[in-house]
């Protein structure tokens, strides 16, 4: 079963509640929830205070994405706020594997994320601890950016370390996928799909979530 997790980054947060009801009724498996803080990423979002400002409008698990440098210091904050999942980056953690046991520590799930130019070879040994990985199509940072063609090579890298090391772990990869290469996405063996301008183009969620399952 292939998850959907819509990235509220392109969502209008004027009305992020609302979004946020729509999408689960809408059939989004997650919330992917970005969180920037221009330093690892030249980009600034949201934080501690908003995720905790929509934890109760809904049930669906918060899967949140911190493009921060040195995530461990905040870890225990976003585990207050709501988080079910905690993705870090590789490159912003000189002791990734402890943050991973760190965040499984809270009972909630722990992923690495790998920015565009990172190899997959890298994460090798930690794979049979985790939760999830996160191959990111896109340069961290922004929404609305175009699909790096060689990221399917990297989902497919990790597809194998999967097979061998951790059957379950969820692959998610996150930039630029829409109904035009979410197949290709698949088909390389993500099961976790992030799409923010994706689902959020013209304001048509339930039109867009829809046209992204029927294009896989
Ligand atoms: C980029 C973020 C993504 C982004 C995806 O740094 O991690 O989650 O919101 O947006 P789209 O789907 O528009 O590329
Ligand atoms: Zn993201």
């Amino acid at each position: 079963m292939i998850k959907i997790s819509p990235s509220i980054l392109s969502a209008d947060f004027s009305r992020l509640g609302e979004h946020i009801r729509e999408l689960e009724a809408c059939g989004a498996d997650m919330i992917h929830i970005d969180v920037m803080d221009g330093m690892f990423v030249p980009n600034i979002s949201f934080g501690i205070p908003i995720i905790k400002s929509v934890r109760n409008i809904t049930k669906l698990p918060f899967d949140v994405h911190l493009m921060i440098e040195d995530p461990s210091r905040y870890v225990e904050d976003f585990v207050n706020a709501g988080a079910d999942i905690i993705t870090v980056h590789y490159e912003a953690d000189r002791h990734i594997d402890r943050t991973i046991n760190y965040i499984k520590s809270f009972g909630i799930k722990a992923g690495i994320a790998l920015n565009p130019g990172t190899p997959v070879a890298l994460i090798k040994d930690l794979v049979s601890n985790l939760d999830m990985v996160l191959i990111m199509s896109v340069n961290p940072g922004f929404g609305g950016q175009k699909y790096i063609k060689y990221s399917s090579n990297k989902i497919k890298e990790v597809r194998d370390l999967a097979d061998i090391y951790n059957k379950d772990i969820m692959i998610q990869v996150d930039g630029g996928v829409d109904d035009t290469n979410i197949g290709e996405v698949v088909k390389s063996g993500a099961n976790v799909i992030v799409a923010g301008s994706g689902v959020f183009k013209n304001n048509e969620i339930e039109k867009n979530i829809k046209g992204l399952r029927s294009s896989i």
